[in-house]
């Protein structure tokens, strides 16, 4: 990869309704490696959204000392601004997932690497950046039970209702999409675009 693509490229594009004044409307667009992405949500609307959820778990967990899971890399930024916002005692902890081969089975398994506290008996929330399909938070799941937590509960930053193959309960969604491919905000295109402060779309 040459040296240029890792470059994240700005410039405004004018959308505006020719001639109308004060109708101008300006989306930034960045590139990231071969692809164009615009602005789609602000980080203010991102972090009411995860305000709200906060708000939600400091009532519905109270006096159950939950542990927070967090599933890097995905989720690192979203769970930094979650933990500002929670207010009753609880801990954190990070994951990551690791592709799991299994001899007998093609299906895409995820091995949970690096929890390292006991969860037994715990209230778990587990905090993921984006349920898409719901594959990987099933999977995450049956692994989650195999610890014996008391309860689990599914955080996610963003979920696209549309794109859901899974039954799957979500207990807080920040925020919900479209099925668009989207960056920022901890959310990668090919590793790239996670510091982004807002969530951009692909165009
Ligand atoms: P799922 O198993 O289909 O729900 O996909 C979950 C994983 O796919 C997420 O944890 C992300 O790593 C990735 N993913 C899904 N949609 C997007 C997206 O729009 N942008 C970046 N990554 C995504
Ligand atoms: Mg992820």
């Amino acid at each position: 990869m040459g040296k240029k693509a890792l470059i994240l490229t700005r410039k405004s594009q004018n959308c505006s309704n020719f001639g109308l004044l004060n109708s101008t409307i300006v989306k930034e667009v960045i590139t990231i490696k071969d692809k164009a992405f615009e602005m789609f949500i602000e980080q203010e609307v991102i972090e009411q959204g995860i305000k709200r959820i906060a708000s939600q778990m400091n009532a519905d967990l109270v006096g159950k000392n939950p542990i927070f899971v967090a599933v890097l890399n995905g989720a690192f930024m979203f769970a930094g601004e979650l933990m500002k916002e929670v207010t009753i005692p609880s801990e954190i902890t990070f994951v990551r997932l690791a592709s799991y081969h299994g001899t007998t089975t093609t299906n895409n398994v995820k091995e949970v690497l690096g929890l390292n506290e006991s969860i037994e008996g715990r209230s778990v929330v587990i905090v993921e950046d984006i349920v898409d399909s719901g594959n990987t938070m099933v999977s995450l799941l049956e692994q989650m039970k195999t610890h014996r937590p008391g309860d689990v509960r599914i955080a996610t930053l963003l979920f696209k209702p549309a794109a859901l193959r899974q039954k799957l309960h979500l207990d807080y969604v920040a925020l919900e999409i479209p099925n668009d491919f989207i960056v920022g905000y901890g959310l990668d295109y090919d590793g790239y675009g996670r510091n982004l402060k807002d969530i951009y779309k692909m165009k």
